[in-house]
């Protein structure tokens, strides 16, 4: 593949303790471009979310490679990792993770704060000027809407403009309008800065706006379907 930005060679991961293991990742191959939409799909225990945490550098591999940005991640420390998390991927979660005693603004400003970004605070306003929230900067997450405060998530995720973009069910709390409008706000941000989109959803209306599905069953890789729309993007009619 040109221009790959992931690559997963024979990705294998057990969780667990004794009394409980679970094969979770049965040796799984994927190449992801660069400025991909890639949706993950398959039934509930499949294994997507762990998936996904490898993919975010927060899960590590018993064994096989896991490969981003030319960067080795199985071969990281802790310390590289952490890092390499840091400037390089942005992670939304379906129960958005935002901090309760921080402002909007806070929750996006401290995590750039913390990585010694430029002007953390001035950076965060944009992005949530950016994610339509300029008038709510000040408002907590409890004083805000599940979309709003998927809104926020979205903007503290891109606002280290990482080139990889993660989302774990990012619409899976929300009602199926505001759902929609966070898949729009994703898609958009996605095309307008080339960021590679990684999302797990159980949603096909939301799959299918992907330009790739990526079936997981059982810890395995299933299909690889290219979406109706980007195969009308690349044969002529
Ligand atoms: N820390 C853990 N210890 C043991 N088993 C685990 C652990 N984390 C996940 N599992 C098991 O691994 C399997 C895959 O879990 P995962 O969360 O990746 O599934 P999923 O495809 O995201 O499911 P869902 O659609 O319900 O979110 C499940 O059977 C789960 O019980
Ligand atoms: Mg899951």
């Amino acid at each position: 593949m040109r221009n790959t930005i992931i690559e997963l060679k024979k990705a294998d991961l057990t969780l667990g303790n004794q009394a409980a293991t679970v094969h979770v990742l049965k040796g799984i191959d994927l190449e992801i471009g660069k400025g991909e939409a890639v949706g993950i799909v398959g039934p509930s225990g499949s294994g997507k979310s762990t998936l996904l945490m490898v993919l975010a550098g927060l899960e590590r591999l018993d064994s096989g490679e896991i490969w981003i940005n030319g960067a080795p991640l199985h071969t990281l420390s802790e310390d590289k990792l952490a890092d390499f998390r840091g400037r390089n991927i942005g992670i939304v979660f379906q129960s958005f993770h935002l901090i309760a005693n921080m402002t909007a603004l806070e929750n996006v400003a401290v995590p750039l704060e913390l990585a010694n970004a430029k002007n953390p605070f001035e950076t965060a306003r944009r992005e949530l000027e950016a994610v339509g929230l300029g008038e709510r900067l000040n408002h907590y997450p409890g004083q805000l809407s599940g979309g709003e405060q998927q809104r926020v998530a979205i903007a503290r995720a891109l606002a280290p403009s990482p080139s990889v973009l993660i989302a774990d069910e990012p619409t899976g709390n929300l009602d199926s309008d505001t759902g929609r409008q966070i898949a729009d706000l994703l898609f958009s941000k996605q095309a307008e800065r080339g960021t590679t989109l990684v999302l797990v959803t159980h949603d096909p209306s939301l799959a299918a706006r992907c330009t790739r599905q990526v079936k997981v069953r059982s810890g395995m890789l299933e299909a690889n379907t290219v979406s109706a729309a980007s195969v009308a993007d690349v044969v002529p009619a």
